[in-house]
């Protein structure tokens, strides 16, 4: 791909506007024709906690257009990490996947969102549904030895259209159980991967394999019970709907940061 010649040269032609962290890109990865990971320097003073999201922009405006974006890097991690979708015509993913290693990314200062550990009651067992680019906020929380601390088992799933959308996840979490630093507490982590329209050797929306069960006998589960399971919810949102009402039929309620629940709910944002 070319480098945005436009993008290299606005953002030489505009202020950075107050209150904006100005960041450099570290690195970029394609996955595929729709999805890229990139990873920026971290400021400093700029602190969140593990699943949060954050405002981001590109210094190629007077007034940049922002958008939420989940943190896919840990808490501790010395770089932010960004998982995204290209949309054709989107305001920034057009320009945004063009971006370049030392190029300019800016980011608001204030980090937030749902899921997070502190926004669940006390579990046994964390599952994270995620489909596309909604496995970002969990590929920051599976890093983080917080998680592991709070839960002694990690189910990961991810559903994708296509198996080459599954590379991130499936790359991710052989990471972490190789990285020796993870290694000691990601013995808990399972990922559960499926695809919907291509082929693969799991398919099927995860509502489904939750209804019929296959999802449960696949992991020799029982099922899910609002004593010892918790929940996290990121994907579209007809996902979130359909996940927090299959949820919610395992009698499981959901929490937020003032009132901690058995399961948290967060849109995947760039659409
Ligand atoms: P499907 O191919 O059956 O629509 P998208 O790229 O459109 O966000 O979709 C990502 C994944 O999420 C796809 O595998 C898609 O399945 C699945 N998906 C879309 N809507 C829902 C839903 N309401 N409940 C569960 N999975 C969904």
């Amino acid at each position: 791909m070319l480098p945005d010649q436009k993008l290299q040269e606005s953002a030489a032609a505009f202020p950075i506007p107050a209150g904006v962290f100005a960041e450099t890109v570290t690195s970029v990865v394609h996955y595929t024709d729709r999805l890229f990971r990139f990873r920026i320097t971290r400021p400093a003073s700029f602190r969140f906690r593990s699943g949060e999201f954050v405002m981001i922009g590109l210094p190629n405006a007077e007034k940049p257009v922002f958008r939420a974006y989940s943190i896919a890097s840990p808490s501790w991690d010395e770089e932010i990490e960004f998982y995204s979708i290209k949309v054709p015509g989107g305001p920034l993913t057009e320009h945004l996947q063009k971006i370049r290693e030392g190029d300019t990314v800016l980011m608001r200062r204030k980090a937030t969102g749902t899921l997070v550990n502190d926004a669940l009651l006390p579990g046994k067992r964390l599952w994270m549904f995620s489909t596309g680019t909604g496995i970002a906020p969990f590929a920051s929380l599976i890093r983080d030895p917080e998680t592991y601390e709070k839960f002694d088992e990690i189910i990961l799933t991810h559903t994708c259209r296509e198996p080459s959308e599954l590379i991130y996840g499936s790359e991710l979490v052989a990471a972490v159980r190789k990285d020796p630093l993870c290694a000691d507490f990601a013995g808990g982590l399972r990922l559960y991967s499926t695809t919907t329209r291509e082929p693969s050797p799991r398919m099927g929306r995860i509502t489904d394999l939750m209804k019929s069960g296959k999802l449960f006998r696949d992991l020799s589960l029982r099922g899910i019970c609002p004593v010892a399971d918790r929940g996290m919810i990121c994907g579209s949102m007809a996902m979130l709907r359909d996940t927090k009402a299959a949820l919610e039929g395992f009698g499981l309620t959901e929490g937020s940061n003032s009132n901690p629940g058995t399961f948290v709910v967060e849109r995947a944002f760039v659409d």
